[in-house]
């Protein structure tokens, strides 16, 4: 059921039936007890990977600090029967100031991975932003979305013709805009993960949009013809043995055939070699700009100065991101940069604004301080690990839930009604 107006009622009302007969949620319902569940279920692969940051993790810190320094001013007796917590985004009504960001590598948390995602997010109608590390290709998560929204983020990878093939693919799949992100054109230190020695991608997990794409297999099946003494064989360990098997799993095809091919390790071998482009400028961004017809949105911008660098480019959006704190230590909050963005920006294009978002009431600070509407990150993807489609789903009419709650509760009924007015600032 579409997430919307209601939602907080509607979610509280079932809950509180199925208690009377001892029922709980399948997921806890704030945000820190779902990620200690998640704590306990995932891997400790799984689990530096989501939930790492960058360094010492100060941003992943700052993000949380920000909405911390803003407090809602609630006002009474103004008729809130009826609301509406949808927004117009890209010319789409969405049913609430909410996306769900692109993450990737999902096959760690749960199987179905981005499938589940998917269908959640069609439940709900909340758009899914497809990630360019996903474990499962955009044509098959699209085919579970029917006409409901989707966007693909791309990472700029060193090939020309592979970042063309993939906004063509997007645009066939009926994805309605374009994320590119920008703050990863080299990972972050991840302290987590490097003490893991863990690297989802090098163990061919989230890379599904790279191997279902032909021009990516072209390139690995050059690399394959001529790359044999650059890759040695690893001794044959257990570790590597399971590698292996991971990474004949990702490359299309059976099973077997692919144990015995180079191309499953050649394919891991090539992502890792063009997956990133550190070099891009600004210059390159007309470049980009032709090569779809998709609304393009800069994501990872954080300055004011190159929010209007962006305008100057004719982005049609920003999202102001930290990327959930795993690429810079010590940065700024992503809702402490959002007001210059948004002031420098000037309604000219939506700015959206991810990062520590977490709650209805984070949605309802991010919107009243000038976003459009905001991505959920971690949030979900502890939903998913923990139970799957039905976990994200719920997450999601949690977020809005409350969202919907709070709106009323405040004295307002529509989303346009928020204003920097209705927060003091601690
Ligand atoms: C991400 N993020 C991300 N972003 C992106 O543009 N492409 C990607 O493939 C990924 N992958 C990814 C994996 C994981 C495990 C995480 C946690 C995050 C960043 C993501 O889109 C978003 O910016 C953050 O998750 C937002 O922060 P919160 O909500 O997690 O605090
Ligand atoms: C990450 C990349 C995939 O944050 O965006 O791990």
């Amino acid at each position: 059921m579409t997430a919307g107006a209601g939602t907080g009622r509607r979610r509280q009302d079932e809950v509180y039936r199925a208690g009377v007969y001892g029922r709980r949620p399948r997921v806890p319902t704030v945000h820190t007890a779902l990620a200690a569940a998640a704590r306990r279920k995932l891997t400790a692969r799984a689990l530096g990977y989501v939930a790492g940051g960058a360094g010492g993790e100060s941003t992943v810190a700052a993000d949380r600090a920000a909405f911390d320094r803003w407090q809602v001013v609630p006002r009474v007796l103004r008729d809130v029967s009826a609301r509406d917590t949808s927004v117009e985004l890209l010319g789409r009504r969405l049913p609430a100031p909410l996306l769900l960001g692109p993450v990737g590598a999902l096959e760690l948390v749960h199987r179905e991975a981005d499938l589940a995602v998917a269908r959640a997010a069609a439940d709900t109608g909340v758009p899914m932003v497809f990630s360019n590390q996903a474990s499962v290709p955009m044509e098959t998560t699209a085919a579970a979305m029917g006409d409901s929204p989707r966007w693909m983020q791309l990472y700029w990878s060193t090939s020309d013709d592979l970042v063309s093939s993939m906004l063509q693919r997007a645009e066939a799949s009926g994805c309605e805009a374009v994320v590119v992100t920008l703050d990863t054109t080299m990972l972050g230190w991840r302290p987590r993960d490097l003490d893991l020695g863990h690297l989802p991608f090098a163990l061919g997990k989230g890379i599904a949009q790279y191997t279902s794409d032909p021009v990516f297999r072209r390139l690995v099946e050059e690399r394959a013809a001529t790359a044999a003494p650059r890759d040695p064989q690893p001794r044959p360990t257990p570790a590597a043995v399971r590698a292996l098997v991971g990474m004949a799993r990702a490359w299309p095809g059976s099973l077997v055939e692919n144990l015995r091919s180079p191309l499953p390790r050649a394919a891991v071998e090539t992502f890792l070699a063009i997956y990133s482009r550190p070099s891009i400028t600004w210059t390159d961004l007309a470049w980009l700009r032709a090569q779809t017809r998709l609304p393009l949105l800069l994501k990872g911008v954080l300055h004011p100065d190159d929010a209007r660098r962006a305008l100057d480019e004719g982005v049609d959006g920003l999202v102001v991101s930290t990327h959930g704190g795993r690429q810079v230590d010590r940065s700024i909050g992503a809702l402490d940069a959002l007001p210059d963005v948004v002031a420098a920006v000037d309604d000219r294009v939506p700015v959206l604004l991810d990062s520590g978002v977490r709650s209805g009431a984070d949605l309802f600070v991010a919107v009243a301080l000038g976003a459009r509407a905001c991505l959920l990150g971690r949030s979900y993807v502890y939903g998913l690990g923990l139970a799957g489609e039905e976990g994200v789903r719920q997450v999601v009419e949690d977020v809005v839930g409350e969202f919907d709650l709070t709106l009323g509760l405040t004295g307002h009924t529509a989303v346009d009604q928020l204003s920097p007015e209705v927060l003091r600032r601690v």
